[in-house]
């Protein structure tokens, strides 16, 4: 079964959105893409049926990144039994959906994205809504990062659960 991995931030169009793209892009690069899977939400529905905000587009593409998700809210039920990796971009994110949790098991699944970051200069990844070009920059650093680190964590667990133990 594959490991499936939900990024979750405010609106849905900036930085859980760049999560996806960013992690998609390592799961192709690495021939991950049998074995993991993700999508986004938002803890908030302001931009429900929204493509990516046009300026995080725009930096990510530069990277090689398209933004090709469209702006949902969590459902809690729906996504807390769907998925095995519940990510939040900061702690209101991660305090939201701690508060959406039914239990122990849902609680167990959240996590903060900068948690799988190598670089430890960031607790979080910063809202770049209201801000300048920085701001959307920062976003996909932090995010190769912990993506990758996070992918590496996923990996650990397939091996560790599978019986060859490889
Ligand atoms: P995101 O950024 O949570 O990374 O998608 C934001 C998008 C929209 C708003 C705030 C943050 N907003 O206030 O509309």
């Amino acid at each position: 079964m594959k490991e499936k991995v939900l990024f979750v931030c405010l609106g849905n169009i900036c930085r859980s959105p760049s999560a996806e793209a960013v992690f998609n892009s390592l799961l192709e690069n690495q021939g991950l893409e049998s074995a993991v899977e993700c999508d986004s939400a938002g803890t908030a529905a302001y931009h429900e049926g929204e493509p990516a905000d046009a300026r995080m587009q725009s930096h990510a593409i530069r990277r090689g990144y398209r933004l090709t998700s469209v702006s949902r809210p969590v459902d809690p039920v729906v996504d807390f039994d769907r998925f095995d990796y519940i990510v939040g971009m900061d702690d209101n994110n991660v305090w939201d959906l701690k508060k959406m949790a039914r239990n122990l098991d849902d609680l167990k699944k959240i996590h903060k994205m900068t948690d799988f970051a190598k670089s430890k200069s960031y607790q979080s990844v910063p809202d770049p809504y209201y801000g300048g070009a920085d701001g959307f920059e920062l976003v996909l650093d932090i995010l190769e990062d912990a993506c990758q680190g996070l992918l590496n964590r996923i990996v650990w667990e397939i091996r560790d659960k599978s019986p060859a133990g490889k």
